[in-house]
């Protein structure tokens, strides 16, 4: 068993949008990490929070018609009940907007600058007038959506932090630190960005009111990473915690985590992290899930209908820990049914049924099967090594192999059999099967429970296992005895896939309305969803079956006066009748012979008692006459337009 203290964290989320899977996704496994910890004997605390300062946050309140104050309060507790809701253990919760950490960041700044770190330069950026802020990845030239016009070049004095003095510095410490960054191939991405050669930063900006004012200077304020990373260390001021275990992000953060955070703490003389994990990303229809892309999955829905573990279950053994992976709503119930219902799931109940039926629901202590101790012992050890990596769909695949050995144990020795001998050489053999099976079982639910907590405590309830803090130590064969079996329920009842799955896609609507009341539209990218709206893909354009025809009768409409009845030739059998709103420009006899384009897929539709098998395709003009598509050139009737 290991003592003393495990500090871990996840990243402080933006405020600019409301929780989803992808946030999900590294606060769970941060909670899984936590567990293990806890489990190897830990003290541990994890925490968690939000990024709630800059310019798009001022913004996003202001289209809300709150002040930046009162939307981050809404937002920041949003993120909190979220993690609540997938009842997750978070420690501490630490706001950017906190009074302790503004302190925090001004003792970082102060510390840096004592130590000659900082100095006053001038920054100059193009600079986006409405939304008054730097625009970090604009060329010049490039047009503000704004305002239609190209962004200004503006100049502004910032304080910057010397980046530049640290390159060797950093190289040296990833050198003797070779596991400061994790997974292998980040590291080698940060080695070679940092080998180009570092420049310095600029940390704060007179531009921006929504910040931490730099107490030496309040007419700056700090520039987001600098205030963000710091929270690492408010969170726990006070506490004696500092320096984290481990910072779990995304690999999107890295840079800031591997690089800046580092160079700033060297500046200030303060202690490093000692590991930082970036995993991969989360993905959706292939696609990043991130709210301008529209493409976002929300958590609570389907823990609403499958429970917090298959969520758990699903994200950490479906993507390899440090790899991208996908999100799809059938991969999930798929998972569930497979591994879950069918698989630890029914190994419980019949297993507990078992024990119910031959021994009046206490297990009785037998040796158990050399084969199965010695499976349970080598997966033990693998799942260990596996955790120790963060390598959680590994140690699952293991523990899914001990579940599948127990399966088959089961079946070959068929205790149903052995259970209606009177022998007594049978009664000892149907002992030791349902021991080994209900031991094996509880070691598995012992190795599954960062990853299952619920599942487990439920089960190892219903063993009779009382123990309340588990370790892994307690994954050893015979490491705590069976107790009596109480009231067996199914922990994962199986599930029927479609209704399932429509549920799910009902409460996300309902929840992606709520979520979209409160925190209004995408502030980066309300122009770019706008116009995306109006794209339709080639393979929609291809639905519309556009064809040349040839106007071969036309005649008025009876009581209609704007209408055409046409018959046009578009190289079928017969010619279609097209009824068109074109009468007030057209005359039927300066019609006829006129070849036109029809639109020749569109439902028929009723028109004075006559059905129309088409349209006719015309720029329509406000307030003015329709004037019917042609052709300069000579065009073969039931020709198609592509
Ligand atoms: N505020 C910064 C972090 C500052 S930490 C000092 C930030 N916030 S964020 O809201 O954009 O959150 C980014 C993090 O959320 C990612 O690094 C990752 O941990 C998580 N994820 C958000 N979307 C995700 C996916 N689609 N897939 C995987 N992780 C995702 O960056």
């Amino acid at each position: 068993m290991s003592t003393g203290k495990y500090y871990l964290t996840t990243p402080i989320y933006y405020v600019n949008a409301a929780p989803h899977i992808g946030h999900a996704y590294t606060t769970i496994a941060a909670e899984a990490i936590a567990r293990i910890e806890r489990m190897k004997g830990y003290e541990v605390v994890l925490t968690s929070g939000t990024d709630e300062h800059g310019t798009k946050v001022e913004r996003a309140a202001r289209a809300q018609g709150k002040t930046p104050e009162e939307f981050v309060d809404l937002i920041s507790n949003e993120f909190r009940t979220q993690w609540q809701k997938l009842d997750l253990q978070i420690d501490r919760f630490e706001r950017t907007t906190a009074p302790n950490h503004a302190k925090l960041v001004n003792a970082l700044f102060d510390a840096c600058n004592a130590n000659g770190y900082i100095y006053k330069g001038t920054y100059t950026g193009l600079y986006a007038v409405v939304s008054e802020s730097f625009v970090n990845d604009a060329k010049p030239g490039d047009v503000d959506p704004e305002t239609g016009k190209p962004y200004e070049e503006v100049t502004e004095e910032n304080y910057f932090f010397k980046l530049s003095a640290f390159t060797e510095r950093l190289l040296e410490f990833y050198e003797t630190n070779p596991d400061f960054i994790q997974p292998e191939i980040r590291r080698n991405e940060v080695l070679s960005f940092v080998r180009q050669g570092l420049s310095d930063l600029s940390i704060t900006r007179t531009s921006i009111k929504w910040g931490i004012p730099v107490k030496a200077d309040p007419s700056h304020v700090f520039y987001v990473w600098f205030d963000a990373l710091a929270t690492y260390i408010s969170a726990v001021e006070g506490e004696n915690r500092w320096p984290a275990d481990l910072h779990l992000i995304g690999k999107e953060i890295l840079r800031f985590h591997a690089v800046y955070w580092p160079a700033f703490l060297m500046a200030a003389g303060w202690e490093l992290p000692k590991r930082i994990f970036a995993h991969g990303w989360l993905l959706f229809e292939n696609d990043k899930m991130s709210k301008s892309r529209g493409n976002i999955v929300r958590p609570t829905p389907i823990v609403e209908v499958m429970g917090v573990d298959a969520l758990r279950y699903f994200l950490l053994r479906e993507i390899v820990f440090g790899q991208d992976g996908s999100f799809s709503y059938d991969a999930l119930v798929g998972r569930y049914n497979s591994d879950l219902a069918n698989g630890l799931g029914n190994l419980a109940s019949r297993t507990l049924n078992m024990i119910q039926q031959y021994f009046d629901g206490r297990c009785l202590v037998a040796a158990g099967d050399a084969e199965v101790v010695r499976t349970a012992a080598e997966i033990r050890s693998a799942v260990e090594q596996a955790y120790e990596k963060f390598d959680f769909s590994r140690a699952l695949e293991r523990i899914w192999a001990l579940i599948g050995t127990v399966d088959k144990f089961i079946v070959e020795r068929a205790p149903w059999k052995l259970a209606k001998s009177q022998e007594e050489a049978d009664c000892e053999r149907l002992r030791e099967t349902i021991f080994t099976a209900a031991e094996a079982l509880r070691v598995a639910c012992v190795l599954v429970a960062p990853v299952l907590p619920h599942a487990a405590a439920n089960i190892l309830g219903q063993l009779g296992v009382a123990k309340a803090d588990l370790t892994l130590s307690d994954a050893g064969w015979g490491a705590v005895p069976l107790g009596e079996i109480g009231t067996i329920v199914a922990v994962f009842p199986r599930l029927d896939p479609k209704p399932s799955i429509q549920k799910m896609q009902e409460l996300e609507e309902a929840e992606k309305n709520r979520q979209a009341a409160l925190v209004g539209k995408p502030v980066e990218a309300a122009e770019s969803i706008a116009v995306k709206q109006d794209f339709i893909s080639i393979d929609d354009f291809s639905k519309v079956d556009l064809r040349v025809g040839e106007v071969k009768f036309a005649e008025a409409v009876k009581g209609a006066d704007k209408l055409l009845h046409l018959k046009i030739d578009i190289g079928e059998a017969e010619p279609r009748t097209i009824i068109a709103g074109i009468a007030l420009k057209y005359r039927p006899e300066e019609i006829v012979g006129r070849k036109v384009v029809i639109v020749a897929n569109l439902a028929p539709r009723k028109l004075r008692g006559l059905t129309s098998q088409g349209m006719i395709v015309a720029a329509s003009l406000e307030g003015g006459l329709p004037v019917l598509a042609g052709f300069h050139e000579d065009v073969p009737v039931g020709a198609r337009l592509k």
